[in-house]
């Protein structure tokens, strides 16, 4: 079974914050999306695998513990997802990435896929799906059943900078096995499914397309 981890340590709710405030503008927005990602991204990895090595420091032998080889990707949604990519890499270097881009078919509100490109090994790999925002769930529903059903991955992770309750709901009911690490959950959607209070549209206030 899947948990629902909210991370209210005092620097991503500092963070998060100054991402609330309207007046905030596009290089400190960014700069603090990525901050935010390498934290959550130290707290998600909590439960890697991690065995016993010996090596030689300059004074002696130590028994130490490194990354049991369980390989990684990161799989970002587009396009507000990609904000999240870079600092996550720094803290795991070895990590691949993939690419998933999704709209919403504005007659069904299914969320129809453009664009999806993953490391051929995906399906071996522990997948880290980021997306600043959980809004209705419908995108990150659909992208977790694809890298399920066409690419076999058996180990997935949710990482959110904000989410809405109908969007952990909706998570939680299609893919109960899945871990949620968010910052926020914050009160509820609005009627075009902005997250409330939120931070506005997280793509445009990364990318300075408004
Ligand atoms: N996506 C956003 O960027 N913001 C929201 O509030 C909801 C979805």
């Amino acid at each position: 079974m899947g948990k629902v981890q909210v991370l209210d340590h005092p620097l991503l709710q500092h963070k998060l914050s100054i991402l609330r405030d309207k007046n905030t503008g596009v290089k400190e927005f960014r700069e603090i999306v990525g901050e935010m990602a390498a934290l959550m991204c130290y707290e998600a990895t909590r439960d890697l695998p991690t065995e016993e090595v010996e090596i030689e420091t300059p004074v002696a032998l130590a028994k130490t513990r490194v990354l049991s080889g369980k390989k990684m990707a990161i799989v970002p949604i587009l396009r507000a997802g990609l904000g999240m990519v870079d600092s996550m890499i720094s803290l795991i270097p070895s990590a691949k990435v993939g690419h998933i881009g999704m709209f919403r078919d504005p007659e069904t509100q299914e969320p129809v896929q453009y664009y999806c490109k993953m490391p051929p090994d995906i399906s071996e790999r522990q997948v880290f799906i980021v997306d600043p925002m959980l809004a209705t769930g419908g995108t990150a529903v659909a992208a977790i059943r694809i890298l399920k059903e066409e690419y076999g991955c058996k180990s997935i992770k949710l990482m959110d900078i904000i989410a809405a309750p109908e969007g952990i709901e909706a998570v939680e009911k299609a893919h109960p096995d899945i871990d949620i690490i968010v910052a926020s959950v914050d009160e509820r959607l609005d009627d075009h499914a902005y997250i409330v209070p939120g931070l506005g549209d997280c793509g445009d206030r990364i990318f300075g397309t408004k």
